[in-house]
C-alpha cells in the first residue's frame, strides 16, 4: 500500500487518529474535546436521547466496540454516541470472537478495519491496544486497559468544568487505589494544568513511568499517604473501587485492609473546600471506598459524570474523524 492509499479518508492524515493515552495527544486537542462536548451536549437540550444531532456528522460510520470486561457505561454510553451523531455501532465481546479462541490482535485489526470505521477496545494489557492500532487502518479507542482510561477522565474534567468552573488552579484529590483511573488523572494534570493530590497506600502508588512523565512537562502532583492531607482544601474528592476488574479475588481482604483508611466519608469530604464536589467513575460498592451519604449527599456528581461519557465520548469520536 502506498502513502496515498494510507491517507485517512476523513482527516486527510496519513494513517487513522487514534485516542489511546491523554498524555500522547496534543493538550490543544484534548481542550478542544472537552469543549466541544460540552457544546454539543448544549446544544441538542430538549431532543429525545435516541434522535440523531441536527447536523449528524458521522452518518453513515460504523463503531465497532471489542470488550474483554465487563461494561454498563462505556458500553451503551459509546452506542448512544455514535447513533446521536447519526452512526451506528455493533458490540462485540471477544469471548465470542475468534479472538478468544487464539486469532491474533493484528488479523482481527486488519480484518474489522474492513469492515467498520472506527473500533473501540476494553483489555487487560494495554499492549493489546497498541498492536491493535498497529495494525488497524481506522480510529482505535482505549475503553479502557489495566493502564488507563482516557474517554473516563475527559467525561470526568467536563463534569469539573460544568459545575465548577475552570480546572486551571484547581485542586482535585484523588484517594485510594493508584490504579488505571488514577494513572489517567495524572496524565491529565499535565495536560489540563490542574493540581493534583494523590493519597494512596505506598504499594499502591500509581503507574512510576506514568507519573515521572508527567512530572518531567510539569504537572503539580503530590503524592502522600494520608488522606486528609491531599483532601485540605480541595475542589473535588475523587475515587474509585478497591478492587479493578484486573484485581484477582485472592487481593480482596488485603486490600480492603490497606485503603480503608482512604474511604471517602463526610469527614474526609468535610476537609475539602465547603463547595467542593465527589466524583467517582462507576461502579461503586458503596460503604467501601466512599460511603453512601457522600456518593447521594449534595456533592456528589456521580450520575452527571455518569452522563458525561456519553458527551466526551461524541466529541472524541469526531475528533477521530477529523471533524474537530
Ligand atoms: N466507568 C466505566 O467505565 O464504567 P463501565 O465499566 O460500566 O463501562
Ligand atoms: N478501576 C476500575 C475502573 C472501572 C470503570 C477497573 O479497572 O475495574
Amino acid at each position: 500500500m502506498n502513502a496515498l492509499d494510507m491517507r485517512n479518508a476523513d482527516t486527510g492524515l496519513i494513517g487513522p487518529r487514534h485516542f489511546l493515552e491523554l498524555d500522547e495527544l496534543p493538550a490543544a486537542d484534548l481542550r478542544r474535546i472537552v469543549d466541544a462536548a460540552r457544546a454539543r451536549k448544549e446544544a441538542r437540550k430538549g431532543l429525545p436521547k435516541g434522535a440523531a444531532d441536527a447536523d449528524a456528522p458521522l452518518a453513515g460510520h460504523t463503531l465497532a466496540m471489542v470488550f474483554e470486561k465487563p461494561s454498563t457505561r462505556t458500553r451503551t454510553s459509546f452506542d448512544m454516541a455514535i447513533r446521536q451523531l447519526g452512526g451506528s455501532a455493533m458490540v462485540m465481546n471477544s469471548a465470542d470472537l475468534q479472538l478468544g479462541r487464539g486469532e491474533t490482535i493484528a488479523d482481527t485489526a486488519r480484518v474489522l478495519s474492513g469492515y467498520v470505521d472506527a473500533i473501540m477496545l476494553r483489555t487487560f494489557d494495554p499492549q493489546k491496544l497498541t498492536e491493535l492500532a498497529d495494525n488497524a487502518d481506522v480510529p482505535v479507542i482505549n475503553g479502557l486497559t489495566d493502564r488507563s482510561h482516557p474517554c473516563q477522565i475527559l467525561a470526568d474534567l467536563m463534569t469539573f468544568e460544568e459545575v465548577k468552573g475552570p480546572l486551571k488552579g484547581a485542586k482535585i484529590a484523588w484517594t485510594g487505589d493508584g490504579n488505571n483511573v488514577a494513572a489517567t488523572f495524572v496524565q491529565a494534570a499535565a495536560v489540563f494544568g490542574f493540581e493534583l493530590a494523590v493519597a494512596c497506600p505506598d504499594s499502591l502508588r500509581p503507574n512510576a513511568e506514568i507519573l515521572r512523565r508527567a512530572q518531567q512537562r510539569g504537572a503539580k502532583i503530590t503524592v502522600t499517604s494520608d488522606a486528609s492531607k491531599a483532601a485540605a482544601g480541595a475542589d473535588c474528592i475523587v475515587t474509585d473501587t478497591w478492587l479493578s476488574m484486573n484485581d484477582t479475588d485472592g487481593v480482596r481482604q488485603a486490600r480492603h485492609n490497606l485503603l480503608r483508611p482512604y474511604q471517602v466519608d463526610d469527614a474526609l469530604m468535610a476537609r475539602a473546600k465547603p463547595d467542593a464536589i465527589f466524583m467517582h467513575c462507576l461502579p461503586a460498592h458503596r460503604e467501601e471506598e466512599a460511603t453512601a451519604s457522600v456518593m447521594d449527599g449534595p456533592q456528589s456528581v456521580i450520575f452527571d459524570e455518569a452522563e458525561n461519557r456519553l458527551h466526551a465520548q461524541k466529541a472524541i469520536l469526531l475528533w477521530c474523524f477529523g471533524k474537530l
